[in-house]
């Protein structure tokens, strides 16, 4: 059998209902917007904000966020048509498997679990920092930090990490309420989204009134500026590049940008567990992209009024923790808001990792119903019909990552990740319409094939214009995919293998 075998839409389709063995529909409109704004609202808000304006894009920020929001919708809209048409738990890889065949599908579930396992072990070690800001750094540096991460004091001792412990428990923390149930972390996820919107709102409305129409002017850095020296007399921010400034700038900082919308296609993920994804769906991905987007030009806006652009690359001022610096700095007699900022951020943290890590397991599920990973990725908790063996193994994985890896090796290989899928969903909506062009499709991507091919030009772009040493280290990663997928998941395919698809004895014991 072709290694492009492709699983049968109808078989899909069967597969969704799920019998009373599947996933319980539990989760409507509003949970599902919710789900979205949870997984996207988070470090690339708080931080890389700050620092797509100070290294890039000025005051353009907002402007970027638009192009990198641009770039997101074409992809959003071809994730709509395929979670309305297909409401399965595995996302871009249930839709490839149905359009370009098994080993494509493998190879974007492999890619998926750079986006959202790693995504939430680079969240969690971020939420961990942000611990020890709101304890002024009384977390002993070795057990917040990973092995590989020291540093000597200004008394000469030299620490180094042991183990970062915050990211563990609140890995451990997230997956205990994940096994509990959908309905359950959705609750939470939703109280937690009402926390941190309402602090985005409250910075946007209080911040409006310290806006100084000087940091705005002019609106993007100016080719001619000065490089940044720290007191050593080291650069630390170089404006000659052509995406350093001007018009290239705001492109520099849409990339810059981009981690702060990974996140909406989660939705997705949850596609099982709708009550009524053929409406739903589309609302939930669109709405929470569109949501977001609103407040991150508002808070881009606010937020280069407040501070000037150039206080973002400077150690002496707001490079780290940028947004409580500019409340404690410019808007004078509003110190808690400070405080309650680094507090929505922690909340805004711990529901993107709830969402990732929830994400993860739901494709683990469909996988392993695929037989493609092996079985206990896939059986439900008797009592909580939630898939703890695969949310016990991702703590596993992902906890190994959180305790003992430094963040940043972990995220820019979540933007590859994140648009390998793009490009694979945007591409698959036009093989499927040319294949399969009557199938009922409740949502249908507008303007095709218009916005599915940009949708695969920008997305590949993006893809391009990472760093080289992410790209290698994540060509590794799918090339182990592939001894992955040639050494087991194709012999314990059930599609290659439709013997395995008949029900044995064994498989009804465990339920
Ligand atoms: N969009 C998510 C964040 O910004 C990944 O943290």
């Amino acid at each position: 059998m072709s290694l492009f075998v492709k699983k049968p839409l109808s078989q899909m389709l069967a597969q969704a209902e799920g019998g009373e063995h599947g996933l319980k529909r539990t989760l409507g409109a509003a949970n599902l917007i919710a789900l979205g704004i949870g997984a996207i609202i988070g470090a690339g808000l708080f931080v890389r904000t700050a620092a797509a304006a100070g290294q890039a894009a000025g005051p353009g920020v907002t402007l970027s966020f638009v192009v990198a929001a641009i770039g997101c919708a074409f992809a959003g809209l071809c994730y709509a048509e395929f979670a309305a048409m297909i409401p399965i738990a595995g996302s871009a890889y249930a839709y490839s498997y149905t359009t370009m065949g098994e080993l494509v599908a493998w190879i974007i579930g492999w890619a998926l679990i750079m986006e959202y396992a790693l995504g939430a072990a680079t969240v969690s070690i971020a939420w961990s920092e942000y611990l020890n800001k709101l304890f002024d750094g009384r977390i002993p540096y070795e057990w917040c930090h990973s092995p590989f991460e020291s540093f000597t004091d200004t008394a000469g001792v030299h620490h180094a990490g042991i183990m970062n412990a915050p990211a563990l428990i609140i890995l451990l923390l997230l997956t205990l309420l994940l096994i509990k149930g959908t309905q359950e972390s959705a609750i939470v996820n939703m109280i937690i989204v009402f926390i941190k919107v309402a602090i985005v709102l409250i910075f946007i409305v209080i911040g409006w009134q310290f806006i100084n129409s000087g940091n705005h002017t002019p609106y993007l850095i100016p080719e001619n500026t000065p490089p940044v020296t720290d007191s050593a007399g080291k650069v630390i921010a170089d404006y000659s590049g052509w995406n350093k400034h001007g018009w290239g700038g705001v492109l520099g900082g849409a990339a810059i940008v981009f981690f702060a919308f990974i996140g909406f296609d989660a939705v997705s993920t949850a596609a099982q567990e709708a009550k009524n994804p053929k409406r739903d769906m589309p609302i939930g991905i669109l709405g929470s992209l569109v949501i977001c987007t609103v407040l991150y030009i508002l808070f881009g806006h606010v937020l280069t009024g407040v501070a000037n652009w150039k206080d973002f690359v400077d150690p002496e001022k707001g490079r780290e923790a940028s947004v409580a610096y500019a409340i404690s700095t410019y808007m004078t007699g509003y110190s808690w808001l400070a405080t309650a900022v680094t507090v929505a951020i922690l909340a805004g943290f711990s529901s993107v990792i709830l969402v990732m890590l929830m994400g993860q397991s739901r494709i683990f599920y469909t996988m392993s119903n695929d037989g493609l990973i092996p079985k206990a990725f896939g059986v439900l908790h008797p009592k909580y019909k939630t898939p703890y063996k695969a949310n016990w193994i991702l703590f596993v994985f992902v906890g190994l990552f959180a305790a003992f890896v430094p963040g940043h090796v972990a995220g820019d290989l979540t933007s590859f990740g994140t648009l390998f899928a793009f490009v694979l969903v945007s591409a698959g909506v036009w093989v499927l319409r040319v294949k399969e062009p009557n199938i009922p499709r409740p949502f249908k991507t507008p303007i095709y094939p218009v916005v599915s091919t940009l949708g695969v030009l920008i997305c590949t772009a993006m893809i391009v214009g990472l760093d080289a040493q992410t790209l290698k280290v994540a060509f590794g990663w799918m090339a182990v995919g592939l001894v992955v997928y040639f050494l087991y998941s194709k012999n314990h395919s059930k599609l290659r293998n439709p013997s395995d698809l008949m029900p044995k004895a064994s498989d009804f014991e465990k339920h």
